[in-house]
């Protein structure tokens, strides 16, 4: 009934004009501009959160858009600098070129990896569907191979190779390895990934305890209750915690901005009273702030992808109180 509901809320919300969407996914976008980012990351830091920010857009159709999105990168690169902020950068490789041309996506991707190594900076190359995880990887690869270990990838949950994935950095990363690891956004083919939700679940958290027990820097990034609480478990049996020095044998050193060898991360404007809680008990937090011109597009996926936003699109509408970012 609920779910039928959602459905039906989220098809009209499709059929709304913009500037109504906009007003609803204020509270999941910062705003069509990097000051809007930076505005939100300042007021959330009082919070205890640190964050990760995503200039909006994906696949691209020409190179000089990749221009576009390396550029404007850039300017959060300086933006996070100049204000202090606890802040990494997480990109999608195809908004970047990767699907046009590899080579030339590849040579966007490594200046402004080299350009945030030289400002200290972390840059999380985020997963997009399954016609780019292996090159996505292998990205990943060819960066640490040329001497920028600043950069990690996200890995899916509900994929069947993940395990494997996880195994193969293992190998070629050792302690170096850092990771996202996610349940995956984008509904994949059954025939190379879980479908049903308690399958999803259960392969995320074995992909969680996989890579704790690699020595993996991990970042857990859900706002479901089953796998927030089966990481903190997790975590609890190989000693790590809150203040609590990384006691895994085969973790990396401890590198400048991160948390005791993992993370919680969790969507801006989303589930907000557990990251509090995560953070009040003392858990590094990250909250991923996107923003951008292309906030309509990600606001219509977002929706489209969990049709259950739909509730909170009609409480946003009939209780407009409740819906600050
Ligand atoms: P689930 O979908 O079961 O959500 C649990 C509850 O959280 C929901 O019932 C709802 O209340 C709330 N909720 C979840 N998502 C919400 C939303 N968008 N708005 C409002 N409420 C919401 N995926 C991917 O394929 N590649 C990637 O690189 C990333 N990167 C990434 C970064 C970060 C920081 C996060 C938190 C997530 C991603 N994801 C992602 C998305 C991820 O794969 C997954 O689709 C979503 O997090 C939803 O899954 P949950 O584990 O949160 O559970």
């Amino acid at each position: 009934m609920v779910g039928w509901i959602s459905k039906s809320i989220v098809a009209m919300t499709i059929r709304m004009p913009r500037w109504f969407v906009g007003w609803v996914s204020r509270r999941y976008v910062a705003g069509p501009h990097l000051d809007d980012a930076v505005r939100i990351m300042q007021r959330l830091s009082k919070e205890g959160a640190c964050f990760t920010v995503d200039v909006l857009g994906e696949e691209i159709s020409t190179l000089e858009e990749a221009d576009f999105f390396l550029e404007e990168y850039m300017n959060a690169l300086s933006a996070i600098s100049e204000h202090k902020l606890d802040c990494n950068l997480s990109i999608k490789p195809t908004a970047f070129g990767l699907l046009i041309d590899e080579k030339k996506g590849m040579e966007n991707i490594t200046k402004l990896v080299r350009t945030a190594n030289e400002h200290n900076m972390f840059v999380r190359l985020d997963m997009e569907d399954h016609r780019v995880t292996s090159s996505t990887i292998q990205t990943v690869l060819d960066l640490h191979k040329i001497g920028l270990t600043n950069v990690g990838t996200v890995l899916q949950g509900r994929l069947f190779r993940t395990l494997d994935d996880i195994n193969a950095l293992e190998t070629a990363l050792g302690p170096d390895a850092d990771y996202r690891i996610c349940k995956g956004i984008y509904l994949e083919p059954s025939e190379i990934a879980y479908t049903s939700y308690q399958d999803i679940v259960d392969a995320t958290n074995a992909s969680i305890d996989r890579m704790l027990a690699a020595g993996a820097y991990c970042s857990i990034a859900s706002h479901d209750i089953p796998v927030i609480e089966h990481a903190k478990a997790a975590l609890a049996a190989h000693g790590m915690g809150p203040n609590i020095a990384d006691p895994r044998r085969n973790a990396g050193p401890k590198r400048d901005a991160k948390g005791p060898g993992y993370e919680f991360q969790m969507l801006l404007g989303v589930r907000g009273p557990l990251r509090r809680k995560l953070a009040k008990d003392g858990h590094r937090t990250r909250v991923y702030i996107p923003y951008g011109e292309k906030w309509y597009e990600y606001s219509i996926r977002r929706l489209q992808e969990n049709p259950t936003l739909g509730t909170q699109y009609a409480k946003a509408f009939l209780l407009p109180w409740t819906n600050r970012p």
